[in-house]
């Protein structure tokens, strides 16, 4: 296993499952935030009834089986072998639904068939370099399809590549992976040079509370 799936798969020990419901009384649903009852939803990514679409790094699965309940056809990759584990066991009789255990990369250059939205959220997208993921997700994007990704916004100051830290016990060093970060309108700027139209990147304010920090949710198309 490469030292990613080592990191994710021991991230995902640490992860509960998503609950049986949301506050609606929902047993599927789609949240770009990492707060919960919180945001938008699956209509952000625009896809039509019976539309492909694929979430990079699809975690436990709980987005993807919703666009699934909804009816479209949803693919979701994942590098860490337990993520996907979790997510078989809980959606894996899901009709609509394919699982894949692969790098976002690696997949996006092997699948040939088209996609009506890409999506990441706090996923492959913020994990990947941007200049590698975001010209191979518009080579798989349909004429007109989607990509939104959601993430942490930078902190001030620290743009570009960054270290996340994954703990382990007491006496272990953590994991490291590496995430990228930009301000909105740097997401802009990329996002254009790499063939996209009509983008929009903003930060997302937080729920009343406590917890103060956003989510920066990214949107873009493929050209018709
Ligand atoms: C913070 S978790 C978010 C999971 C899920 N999207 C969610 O909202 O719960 C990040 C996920 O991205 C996956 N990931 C990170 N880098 C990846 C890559 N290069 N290719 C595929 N998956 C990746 C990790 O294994 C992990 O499941």
């Amino acid at each position: 296993m490469t030292d990613t799936a080592i990191a994710w798969d021991t991230y995902s020990r640490q992860r509960p499952e998503r609950r049986p419901t949301n506050a609606r009384g929902e047993t599927t649903w789609f949240n770009w935030t990492q707060y919960a009852d919180h945001g938008p939803g699956a209509e952000l990514l625009e896809a039509p009834a019976g539309g492909r679409v694929l979430d990079l790094g699809c975690g436990k699965g709980g987005n993807a089986a919703h666009l699934a309940a909804l009816g479209m056809a949803a693919v979701g990759v994942d590098v860490s072998p337990k993520q996907l584990t979790a997510a078989r066991e809980r959606w894996g009789q899901m009709p609509g639904l394919a699982l894949h255990q692969a790098d976002a990369v690696s997949f996006l250059r092997e699948d040939r068939v088209g996609f009506a939205a890409v999506y990441s959220v706090y996923g492959a997208a913020w994990f990947t370099d941007p200049a590698v993921l975001m010209p191979a997700i518009r080579e798989r994007l349909l004429p007109g399809g989607r990509l939104v990704f959601s993430q942490r916004p930078p902190v001030e100051g620290c743009y570009g590549c960054q270290a996340s830290y994954i703990p382990r016990g007491a006496d272990e060093d953590p994991l490291v992976v590496k995430r990228w970060d930009y301000e909105p309108d740097a997401w802009e700027r990329l996002l254009k040079a790499h063939g996209y139209t009509d983008i929009d990147a903003s930060v997302l304010a937080a729920p009343p509370g406590r917890r103060t920090i956003g989510t920066l949710i990214v949107r873009a198309s493929a050209r018709e």
